[in-house]
C-alpha cells in the first residue's frame, strides 16, 4: 500500500475506533462524574489507548526521566490521555502529534474539559514528516502506535531532529517475537493497519544509525499477553455502543480482527518492548 493510501486507511481505522470521545465521556458519566466539572483524575481511567493504562505511562515516563518543567512530545498521541496524565502528574508541558484529525479534535476538547490546555497542546501531522521545529523537545515518547509506521528509520530520524541533543527518547511498541505466516502478516497489515511488525532487534539496531544511544530495553511480552486478552473482553463489552455508532458489520469485523491479533499474543508470536535511548550529538 502506498503512503497516502496507508495514511487514509489509518485515519479511517481511528475515525471508527470503539474507544472514542463519545464512549469515554459515557463511561465517565456512568461512574457518576459531572461532565461539566470533569477532572483529569476522573478522566485518566478511560482515555488511554495503549496497554497497561496510566500506570504504564508513568513507568515509561520514569524510565525516560520525564520531569517537571520539561518540554515533551508524544508521537502518535491519539486522544491525548498519556499527554494529559503526564502534564497533570509531573507538571511537564506536552505536545501531542497525531495523524488522525478526529483524534486531535477530540484530544483538544477533552483537554479543555479538564482545564489542562495551558500545559498540553496538539498538532495534526505525520510522525515521519513532523510539522515541528528542530531541537525543540527535552523528551520524546510514544506508546503502542509506531507499529502503524512502516518506515522506522525515517520515524526515528524525525524524533532525533525534534529532540534536543542529550534529550531522551522513550517508547513502547508491539514487536514480533516469532515469525508470522504470510496470511497473518497480511491480516495485520490490511485490517489492523500494521504494515510491518518488526522485531525488538530491528528497533534496537535502527536507533544508533539514526542518532540515538540505547540506554535500556525491557521485554514487556509476558505482561502484555494477559493485558491483550483482557482488552479483547473490553472491546466485546462495548458491543452495543460500537453497533449504535458504527453498525453491526463494523463490530463483527473488529471482533474478528482483534481476536486474530490477540491470538498472536497467546501463540507467543507477538510481544512488546520498552526502549529508552539518548540523543547523541550529530
Ligand atoms: C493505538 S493509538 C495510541 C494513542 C496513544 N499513544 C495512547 O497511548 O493513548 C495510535 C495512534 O497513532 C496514530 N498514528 C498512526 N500512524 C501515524 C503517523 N504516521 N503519524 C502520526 N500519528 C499516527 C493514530 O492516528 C492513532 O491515534
Amino acid at each position: 500500500m502506498n503512503g497516502e493510501r496507508h495514511a487514509a486507511a489509518v485515519t479511517r481505522y481511528y475515525d471508527t475506533h470503539p474507544i472514542n470521545e463519545h464512549e469515554i465521556l459515557s463511561k465517565v458519566a456512568a461512574r457518576g462524574a459531572d461532565l461539566d466539572a470533569l477532572t483529569e483524575n476522573e478522566l485518566k481511567d478511560f482515555d488511554q489507548d495503549h496497554y497497561g493504562g496510566y500506570d504504564a505511562t508513568e513507568r515509561l515516563a520514569a524510565a525516560g526521566d520525564i520531569r517537571r518543567g520539561q518540554v515533551v512530545l508524544d508521537v502518535c498521541c491519539g486522544l491525548g490521555g498519556p499527554a494529559r496524565w503526564l502534564a497533570y502528574k509531573i507538571g511537564c508541558k506536552v505536545t501531542g502529534l497525531d495523524l488522525t484529525q478526529s483524534r486531535v479534535d477530540s484530544a483538544r476538547r477533552l483537554t479543555e474539559r479538564v482545564e489542562l490546555s495551558r500545559l498540553v497542546d496538539f498538532v495534526q501531522g505525520d510522525a515521519t514528516d513532523m510539522p515541528l521545529p528542530d531541537a525543540r523537545f527535552d523528551r520524546v515518547y510514544g506508546q503502542e502506535a509506531w507499529v502503524h509506521i512502516h518506515d522506522k528509520a525515517t520515524l526515528l530520524r524525525e524524533c532525533r531532529r525534534v529532540i534536543k541533543p542529550g534529550g531522551i527518547l522513550a517508547f513502547t511498541d508491539i514487536v514480533s517475537i516469532a515469525p508470522l505466516t504470510g496470511d497473518e502478516s497480511a491480516q495485520m497489515a490490511d485490517e489492523m493497519q500494521f504494515p510491518s511488525i518488526v522485531t525488538a532487534g530491528h528497533y534496537l539496531d535502527s536507533l544508533e544509525p539514526n542518532g540515538f544511544a540505547v540506554q535500556r530495553h525491557d521485554d514487556l511480552s509476558p505482561a502484555w499477553k494477559d493485558i491483550l486478552v483482557g482488552r479483547l473482553e473490553m472491546y466485546r463489552s462495548l458491543k452495543d455502543t460500537t453497533i449504535d455508532r458504527f453498525g453491526l458489520a463494523h463490530f463483527e469485523k473488529w471482533d474478528r480482527m482483534y481476536t486474530a491479533f490477540v491470538g498472536l499474543y497467546v501463540a507467543g508470536k507477538l510481544g512488546g518492548i520498552r526502549v529508552v535511548a539518548r540523543a547523541v550529538a550529530h
